[in-house]
């Protein structure tokens, strides 16, 4: 990692001011291997192979834990094979329509939460200077380092947890996190997550997520011939990935607790026979993602938001909604 991300980066769990702590900074200003050490908690959290790592691997204690660790270890396994489980025209509706919502312009600063290996990082890297990535699969890190090696962009890789984000207050432009949400174990996770989100982002900032949709094909197929497919909430690969259906008022209400939505769409139709039709399907895709039709058989669903003046209030608000 260069250094000059620090001034971009805090401890996550006092916020306090980060700097080197051990290890050879290159005259270019790059860490490698060593530490950076909190200046008000006194925690120190290693860099390896240039990644700032903020996970620790403590035995988990709460059944939120258990389910993240059994993530991060499965994500770690599959980081070199994960990009193949996506065909291409899943891969291309998905990276288009997030790009046409969130607009990079080289002036940006961007952060993506739970960027995986990269997949989406890489349809957007080329039009921006620099990227702050964050995961807590390490290996899916090394994955993007690899891919985005020869790319000019400024790419700050960072391992932590999207519900404690080791990032300073107000200091992005847009932030982007796809298909993470619905991995949160539990509803108060999830709402940390949307408040970390929007804390990160300047007022005015845009936020563009997708997440797994509970559509009411999915909830009449289910009612028709459950399956592990259809259910609300359940786990995949084989048992070792948590994963929630959101309906369409849950995610808005949640995003709304702390940001501001401006738009809200069903993506990815479950219509196999688009894929067939190649670019006209996608044609097909986009303009019914432009109508309510989308709602009704999309695979997830994508909001944009934006972060407002008063979002700290808001989020007080939708912590106390939460514990009620
Ligand atoms: C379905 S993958 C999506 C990866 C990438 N965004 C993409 O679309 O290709 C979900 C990613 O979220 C990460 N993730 C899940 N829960 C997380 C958490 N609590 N903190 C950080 N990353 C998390 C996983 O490691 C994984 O890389
Ligand atoms: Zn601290």
């Amino acid at each position: 990692m260069y250094i000059h991300w620090l001034d971009s980066l805090c401890c996550p769990h006092c916020h306090g001011a980060l700097s080197v702590y051990g290890g050879q900074v290159s005259d270019s200003g790059k860490l490698n291997e060593g530490g950076l050490a909190c200046g008000a908690c006194s925690r120190v959290f290693p860099v390896s192979e240039g990644i700032a790592r903020f996970v620790a691997d403590d035995d988990p204690v709460t059944e939120e834990e258990s389910w993240k660790r059994s993530e991060r270890r499965k994500r770690d396994e599959e980081a070199a094979v994960y990009d193949s489980m996506f065909t291409g025209y899943r891969n291309a509706v998905e990276c288009q329509t997030i790009l046409r919502q969130l607009r990079p312009k080289s002036q940006d600063r961007i952060v993506e939460i739970g960027a995986g290996t990269g997949r989406i990082t890489a349809a957007y890297a080329a039009r921006v200077k620099s990227i702050l990535a964050v995961d807590f699969s390490y290996d899916s890190l090394r994955v993007i380092a690899q891919r985005l090696e020869r790319s000019p962009v400024d790419l700050c890789l960072v391992q932590a947890d999207a519900s404690l984000l080791p990032i300073r207050t107000g200091s992005f432009s847009k932030a982007v996190s796809a298909q993470v949400l619905e991995h949160l174990p539990g509803s108060m996770e999830r709402a940390n997550a949307i408040g970390e989100f929007s804390r990160i982002l300047r007022p005015g900032g845009t936020l563009v997520i997708t997440v797994y949709y509970y559509s009411p094909e999915k909830r009449l197929r289910h009612r028709r011939q459950p399956s592990d497919r259809t259910m609300k909430e359940g786990s995949h690969s084989d048992g070792a990935i948590y994963f929630y259906n959101f309906g369409y008022g849950e995610l808005k209400r949640l995003l709304n607790g702390h940001i501001k939505v401006d738009r809200m769409r069903g993506i990815l139709q479950e219509r196999p026979y688009l894929e067939r039709f190649g670019r006209l399907g996608m044609a097909i895709e986009r303009i019914v993602q432009t109508t309510p039709l989308s709602l009704f058989a999309a695979h997830m669903l994508l909001a944009r938001a934006h972060r407002g003046p008063v979002d700290a209030d808001r989020s007080k608000r939708a912590k106390a909604l939460v514990c009620e």
